[in-house]
Order: C-alpha cells, then structure tokens, then sequence
C-alpha cells in the first residue's frame, strides 16, 4: 500500500498506517465520551470510518472544562467534488453541531498548481468556486464557517506561515514528504501553508484555542510536523481525527476524481450515476447459481462500502445485508438497483442546496467576511 497526501493506493491495512504513523485507535472509553456530548453516536464513528486520532481526549477535557475549541479541515480544489470527499466533510458538520465548534475551511488552491506539473492557475481559481459550492451544501453554519482561499486570503495566512516556516527544516520537510532536491521549492514552503489554519483560531482572537482537525489518515505528515512547531509558536498542538477513505467504484484503490467511471460526482445526473453504480465492482461470483450457493464477498464490494460509509445509516439494515450478501440471498444486481434508489435521491438534494448555495458563498468566504468568527 501507498498512502502519502499525493497518493493513496493498494490494499490499505489502516492498523498498521496508525502503527507507523503513531496515531491512536478510537477507544470505546473514547467513543462514550463523545457520545455523552452527542446524544446519538455518528454513523462514522460508530462504523470506525473515522478510526484513529491525536489528543481527541486532551480536546474533550478541555472542552468539558468550558474551553471550547475549533475545527481545521480542507480541500485541494483540483477537480469536481465526489462522494468520497464528503464523506469526513458530513462527519466535521456533525462535529461543529454538536460542540458549536468554529471551523476553518482551507482551499489548498496553490497546492494542486505546484505539485501537479500540468496544472494553471485558472483552474484552481474556478474549482475553489466550484468546491465551495459543495462545502457550503452540506450545511456548515454560515456564522461559524470561514473559507479560506490560500492564494486569494493569502493576507490571512502569510504572517503565520512565515512564523512557523521559520520552524521547520528543510532536512524536515524533505525526509517527511519524500521530497528531493529536484523538487520545486513552492511545495518545499508548501506545509507551512497548510499548517496555518490550525494556529489562526488562536491568532485571531489572542488566546489559546484549541483546534481538532478531522481528515482522511493520507494529510497525517502535514499535523505531525505542525505539531512539533506549535509550542515554539506558543499554540496548542492541534488534535486530529482521522478517516479512512471511501473506496472507488472499481475494483481496489480509493474513489479517485482521475477516474471518472469509477467516482459518482456530486453533479453527476442521477441517470450517470445510476448508470456507473449498475456497472460497479462487486465481490459477486461469475454465476448466479455459484452466487445462491456459495454466497459472495461485501468486504471486496464497492456497492457494499457505500452503503456502509454514507448511505444505509440503520445498523440493523446494515448487518442484515452482510448476511444476505454472505448466504447468497441477495444478487448484485438488485443490491446495485437498491444503491441507486438511495444515491439518486441524494443527489437531488445536494445538487438543490449547492444551487442556492450559490446565493450565500459570501456568507463563507474570508475575502467577504473576514476570518474572525464569534466565540
Ligand atoms: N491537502 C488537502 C488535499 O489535497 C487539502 C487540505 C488542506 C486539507 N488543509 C486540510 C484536508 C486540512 C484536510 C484537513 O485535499
């Protein structure tokens, strides 16, 4: 498996990621602590979708003494947003409901131009419109969010960024990304950007606040080296939450906008993106008479990973299709038709509110609103 910000690919075995990258597993002790703030659980919690984290204890006992802390999470606006994207972006808005959590939103719109050779920088500027139109769709609270364009709020970031880019080595940077001499020195200076957003909650407001970050486990370098400088700075060090990611429609690898066929995009027509679910991998035997007697396999299932990441919340339901999958009762091809009755309709619905989202971006923007956001 490799899993670097730039690239996820293989089988991913997400125990040994947490091992080598030092993060900690999600307790049941944890777990119970959250869900005493929560009510309910999260289906992603629950699920173990977002499976590992840094100081989230350290968060809740500050929170339960009355500090309240922010939340970090971005996007590298490259391309249309798929359903794999959203999915730690539907588990942030949960967090910032419940903690009434101020959240930093980054669009790293530099990072895609510098570290893809292809790239011009009209894109970046068109999909941070774009993106945002999906961010605000699903439904962060207008008062509490702020979108950061790194190259157009670049006036909010620089300061801090040369701050702690005067913390960080070269020899650091290199050895963390795997980066060489022939690298361009733009992604050199590049995690100090990304850095930013989780120390600007406490910069902009004089105190110490603390931040948690949730994140598909791929952005981990970035945190780990941002931690280290955070006290040099006088900052807390920012927790993380870390997901795992939504695989692709294809066989193996992670949803991935470069393959189109194989990711449903959040403007996709319900038509297509029935269509790319009715020709899915799944983990079906060649026959059905084979399929009836042997049963066949969720694990390697894409259909099943969607409904176990975003679209079928009911444990029980969840469990029951498990089973009839495993005993050969049910068929892919119905199992495919019943993920497309659940994704059209959501479709629908985010392609309606990121249409009027239209109307509200300068709610979001940190070049209209500003980045100071309430208590
Ligand atoms: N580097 C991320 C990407 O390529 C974008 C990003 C910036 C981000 N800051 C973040 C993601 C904070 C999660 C949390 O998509």
């Amino acid at each position: 498996m490799i899993v670097t910000p730039w690239e996820v690919s293989g089988r991913i075995d997400y125990e040994k990621l947490s091992r080598e990258f030092g993060t900690e597993a999600l307790t049941i002790d944890l777990l119970d602590r959250v869900q005493k703030h929560a009510g309910k659980l999260h289906t992603q919690l629950r699920r173990r979708i977002f499976f590992s984290h840094r100081d989230l204890n350290w968060i809740l006992d500050e929170y339960e003494k009355g500090r309240k802390f922010a939340l970090y999470t971005g996007r590298g606006p490259s391309g249309p947003v798929h359903i794999g994207h959203i999915v730690p972006w539907i588990f942030t808005k949960h967090l910032q409901d419940v903690f009434k959590a101020n959240l930093f939103f980054q669009m790293t719109d530099d990072e895609k131009f510098l570290f893809h050779q292809n790239t011009k920088l009209d894109d970046p500027f068109r999909w941070t419109y774009e993106n945002a139109l999906d961010i605000i769709a699903i439904g962060f609270d207008p008062k509490r969010t702020v979108i950061i364009s790194d190259i157009k709020n670049i006036n909010y970031l620089y300061e801090l960024a040369i701050k702690v880019a005067k913390h960080m080595t070269f020899s650091t940077v290199k050895a963390v990304f795997g980066l060489q001499e022939s690298s361009n020195i733009g992604i050199i200076f590049f995690p100090a950007i990304q850095s930013v957003p989780a120390f600007l909650p406490s910069a902009v407001s004089g105190k110490s606040v603390p931040c948690l970050i949730p994140a598909a486990i791929d952005q981990d370098p970035y945190w780990r080296i941002a931690r280290d400088v955070a006290p040099k700075l006088g900052f807390p060090k920012p927790a993380q939450i870390h997901s795992k990611f939504l695989p692709g429609l294809g066989k193996g690898g992670k949803m991935s906008a470069s393959m189109p066929e194989t990711a449903i995009f959040t403007t996709d027509s319900p038509e297509i993106a029935e269509r790319k679910i009715m020709s899915a991998f799944t983990g079906g035997r060649t026959t059905i008479e084979e399929q009836r007697k042997l049963g066949a396999n969720p694990d390697i299932c894409s259909v099943y990973h969607y409904e176990y990441f975003l679209f079928m919340d009911d444990d029980k339901d969840i469990e029951q299709l498990r089973r009839d999958c495993l005993s050969g009762h049910i068929l892919c091809g119905e199992c495919k038709k019943m993920l497309a009755e659940r994704v059209k309709p959501f479709l629908m619905e985010h392609q309606a509110k990121r249409e009027k989202a239209k109307d509200h971006i300068e709610e979001f923007l940190a070049e209209s609103k500003g980045v100071d956001l309430p208590e």
